[in-house]
């Protein structure tokens, strides 16, 4: 088989990269080791950035987003027993869409399929080879039988776990940095009315916890736990019991409903520098990834494949490789944004094990500053909204 680019990972990153590659008469291949099943059913984030938002719209994927998202123009923070907004699309004139990770990927699926685009799912025994020569290839097993993929170039979109990022030598060409935190989110799927109009952020002696949701009947929410704890240590009491703990009061009530998914999400703040090795280039968690807090995760992959995609249609058009080289320091410029605000966003409201009342109160006056003045809670919806895509 033969291709332009051929693309290890059929989640956000590879199919929208697919996608518009597509669009800028790239042709490309997708493989994937899940099945189509598994990864439009696979519970991620929803929160999409107004940048994400306009791009899907852009590029005739906006019908279901359109009628199935909620468009959210701010966001609570709750602290010290009561809510402060910070007015995003005031502060900025723009927003943030709930939409389901998986419900985008069942889109660019359908819209990859419908242009006769190729996906294969279900692949085993992938191997990459030769990305420091100009014929690289990716090798794996379908239906039992070995297949070659040959392409111009490969791209690794192949989620944290991947295989194509350990193909850049550690040390010499590749550095990683890497942050581990002391705590995790239990996060619930509940058949139950909103407990809110907006997203509620709250810090609380406890630990922190949210209230997002994923439609009218279905609410999404975590609370901060230790990394080692287990679901099986929470019945739905227990559950109820700590969410209200943390987020209720005068104002605000938790909604309880039958819960039917739980899970526990480990967090992690990880870069790989560079995000190029020859014809080997890496996008979103491959490369980097961000703990929930910010909810940029999915949308740091788009930003990454709408850059490189108009780096790579470039190269298919004149042979220059001067946009492919500059992929890295400019997809990273703003990875490190992301870093950044999610890290602050993180440490400002969760509770450190070992936190003394020092640090609550500390924590408390940062939220003041935040939310009490136009420029502490510009900064945070400027940074929430999304930058600009370039
Ligand atoms: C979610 O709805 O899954 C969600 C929302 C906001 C976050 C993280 C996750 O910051």
């Amino acid at each position: 088989m033969r291709t332009q680019v051929a693309i290890v990972g059929a989640g956000p990153a590879g199919l929208m990269l697919s996608h518009l590659l597509h669009l800028q008469g790239v042709e490309s291949v997708v493989i994937d080791t899940r099945s189509r099943q598994e990864i439009e059913q696979t519970v991620r984030a929803g929160v999409l950035e107004q940048g994400t938002v306009d791009l899907l719209v852009d590029t005739g994927l906006g019908d279901r987003l359109k009628a199935e998202g909620a468009e959210h123009h701010g966001i609570g923070l709750r602290f010290a027993g009561r809510s402060r907004r910070i007015d995003l699309h005031g502060l900025t004139g723009r927003a943030v869409t709930v939409y389901a990770q998986h419900e985008v990927l069942k889109d660019l699926i359908g819209a990859r399929l419908a242009v006769g685009g190729s996906l294969l799912f279900e692949v085993s025994d992938v191997t990459v080879e030769d990305v420091t020569g100009d014929r690289p290839r990716v090798r794996f097993s379908r239906d039992g039988t070995e297949q070659v993929l040959h392409g111009d170039v490969v791209v690794g979109c192949d989620g944290s776990q991947t295989s194509c990022r350990r193909l850049i030598p550690e040390g010499t060409v590749r550095t990683d940095f890497f942050r581990q935190y002391p705590f995790a989110w239990f996060g619930i799927l509940a058949e139950a009315p909103p407990s809110s109009k907006e997203l509620i952020y709250a810090h609380h002696e406890r630990g922190f916890a949210l209230l997002s949701t994923r439609s009218p009947q279905v609410q999404r929410m975590y609370f901060q736990v230790d990394p080692a704890d287990s679901v099986d240590h929470w019945s739905d009491d227990r559950i109820w019991h700590e969410l209200t703990a943390r987020v209720a009061g005068d104002d605000v009530q938790v909604t309880e409903g039958p819960i039917f998914q739980r899970s526990i999400l480990q967090f992690r703040s990880f870069v790989c520098e560079p995000m190029q090795y020859g014809r080997l280039f890496l996008a979103g968690d491959a490369a980097h990834t961000v703990p929930p807090t910010g909810a940029k995760g999915m949308n740091l992959a788009i930003a990454d494949v709408h850059l490189l995609s108009r780096a790579l249609a470039s190269f298919f058009r004149t042979r220059s490789t001067e946009l492919l080289e500059a992929y890295t320091g400019t997809a990273l410029r703003r990875v490190w944004r992301a870093q950044h605000f999610s890290y602050w966003m993180t440490s400002m409201l969760h509770r450190f094990s070992g936190a003394t009342d020092f640090d609550l109160r500390r924590q408390l006056a940062e939220l003041e500053a935040v939310t009490g003045s136009e420029s502490g809670s510009r900064m945070l919806a400027e940074n929430y909204v999304g930058l600009p895509l370039p």
